[in-house]
């Protein structure tokens, strides 16, 4: 008898212990999410019908370089072959920009002010223009066609079989109440995400060069970008 009492008591504590985990959970993915604003997903980034959806593989490859090292390399390189990179590369980089590194409370990688994470990063390539979606782990494609050399007329741009354009869309920074503000902080943000890229390059021997020479009011045309800007443009390839 006595037996059962306990079996019962550790089961009713384990009940309660499982229920308790399991409104922790909710909690970080619903109520610690960033508002999201008008045109935009639950997951943040702006809202498109996708002519089709690329996953991504698994993002952590195991780089050799440790950060002190990767620091060390840091550099702008303009000198890239037309090589095409491996899908388990892009996938680390787009991670290594932008991903989530806390999921469970729905933050990046990289840090935004005020946590608006405004940043939709697009990958231009050969084939057409990605969005990349970080909670699906996987690239949107939402314009076919090569419009690499569209984004600037710096000629690395032709070459670089990718390049990561970084939109801040503006929809997400309601909470800036001036366009001074809001081109502040969203230039700010962008530093933080371009030198991850320069990062996660120079830690897996790529060659990156960070641009605000882009042609934005094309860009801007391109993706539809209606309250936003077009910030910096990564083209990336492999070192010549
Ligand atoms: C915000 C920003 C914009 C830049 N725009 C361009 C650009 O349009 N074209 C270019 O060739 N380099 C551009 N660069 C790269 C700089 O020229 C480069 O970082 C600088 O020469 C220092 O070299 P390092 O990155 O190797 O230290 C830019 C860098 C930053 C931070």
């Amino acid at each position: 008898m006595k037996k059962v009492i306990i079996f019962t008591l550790a089961l009713g504590f384990a009940l309660c212990s499982v229920q308790a985990q399991k409104k922790n959970t909710n909690k970080n993915t619903v109520n610690n999410r960033v508002p999201t604003a008008l045109g935009t997903e639950a997951d943040g980034t702006v809202k498109v019908t996708p002519l089709e959806t690329i996953e991504l593989p698994e993002s952590f490859i195991g780089l050799d370089a440790p950060l002190m090292e990767a620091l060390k390399l840091r550099c702008t390189t303009r000198e890239m072959t037309e090589e095409e990179i491996p899908m388990d590369l892009i996938s680390s980089l787009l991670w290594s920009a932008y991903g989530f590194n806390r999921p469970e409370s729905h933050k990046r990688v990289a840090p935004s002010a005020v946590n608006v994470q405004e940043y939709d990063i697009y990958l231009f390539t050969k084939e057409g223009i990605y969005l990349y979606n970080a909670e699906k782990n996987a690239i949107l494609l939402t314009k076919k066609g090569d419009f690499r050399k569209e984004i600037s007329s710096q000629k690395f741009f032709a070459i670089a079989p990718i390049s990561i354009v970084m939109v801040a869309n503006y929809d997400r920074m309601q909470v800036f109440k001036t366009t001074e503000d809001r081109d502040f902080y969203a230039a700010v943000d962008a530093g933080y995400i371009s030198q991850n890229i320069y990062l996660f390059c120079s830690s897996a021997q790529l060659a990156t060069v960070a641009c605000g020479g882009i042609n934005r009011d094309v860009i801007h045309k391109l993706l539809d970008i209606k309250n936003g800007r077009a910030m910096l443009a990564h083209p990336v390839g492999m070192k010549r």
